[in-house]
């Protein structure tokens, strides 16, 4: 029997945009799936003191055996799911003549192809609560000059691709599905990727001129993951600052 509390899974939670969105939507009374290569311990707890219940599910969401694995999960434990957050990625900073066909599948297999395999794994549950919100982390990056991430700003050109063909398709269920782009921001994986300096000078491009952090996203996707935002689907917006427009 499921409960009347929503539930949302949140991808690459242990840290980072995961954590924080993770904790937002736990503020927002929402029940949290952790999901990493790491135990979101931490996530978990800081989730719970916010009065929500959290799990944490150790996977690879590139591993196709990750689908079944979460699915299950979702319908013993709780019996439904409302909220998909595909956030985990990685963004290695390469110059193109040293990616190899190794690094470039990596990235797709982790920033691209693990959303779909998420949202297959959280469909059936969405579709018999008639209601669903799916939001998939993308990046500014694809707007803008940055050596060494060709190939990752083409597994994030694939997430805006793949958002509004998804939207298309799931539309008749109540379910929207919505990209966010943020702009190179502090946190752990940020500042090993990227030099501070770097994110520092790019804040100047912005047209809020500070640099982003952990922080900057969660009221954007709290938004997406809302009842208000029902009438917006397909979109990707960039959270970022000011640095992309349209
Ligand atoms: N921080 C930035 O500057 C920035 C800018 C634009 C977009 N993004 C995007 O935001 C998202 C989160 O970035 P972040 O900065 O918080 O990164 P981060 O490295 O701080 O955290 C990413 C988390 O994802 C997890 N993860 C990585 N691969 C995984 C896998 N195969 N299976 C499960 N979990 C996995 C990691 O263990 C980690 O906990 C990514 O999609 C990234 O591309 C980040």
């Amino acid at each position: 029997m499921p409960g009347t509390r929503k539930v949302a899974v949140v991808t690459g939670a242990a840290q980072g945009f995961g954590r924080t969105i993770s904790v937002g939507l736990a503020q927002a009374g929402i029940d949290v799936v952790a999901v990493d290569l790491a135990e979101a311990k931490e996530t978990v707890a800081e989730v719970e003191r916010a009065g929500a219940h959290g799990a944490s599910l150790v996977a690879d969401v590139s591993d196709p055996a990750s689908t079944n694995v979460l699915a299950r999960l979702l319908s013993d434990e709780f019996g439904r799911c409302d909220i998909l957050v595909n956030n985990a990625g990685i963004y290695p900073n390469v110059p193109f003549d040293e990616v190899d066909f190794e690094l470039w599948r990596r990235v797709h297999s982790i920033n691209l192809d693990s959303q779909f395999l998420m949202v297959k794994a959280v469909l059936p549950l969405m579709k018999q609560g008639h209601w669903g919100r799916i939001i998939n982390i993308t990046s500014n990056s694809i707007g803008m000059v940055i050596p060494g991430l060709a190939h990752y700003m083409a597994s994030k050109a694939g997430v805006i691709g793949f958002t509004p063909g998804l939207a298309n398709d799931v539309a008749e269920y109540g379910i929207t599905v919505n990209a966010v782009g943020p702009t190179a921001s502090k946190t752990p994986g940020g500042l090993t990727n990227i030099e501070q300096e770097h994110i520092e000078a790019l804040a100047q491009s912005q047209a809020i001129k500070r640099a982003g952090t952990a922080d900057d996203i969660v009221g954007t996707v709290l938004f997406l993951a809302s009842e208000s935002s029902a009438w917006v689907t397909g979109q990707t917006i960039m959270a970022d600052g000011g640095l992309i427009r349209l």
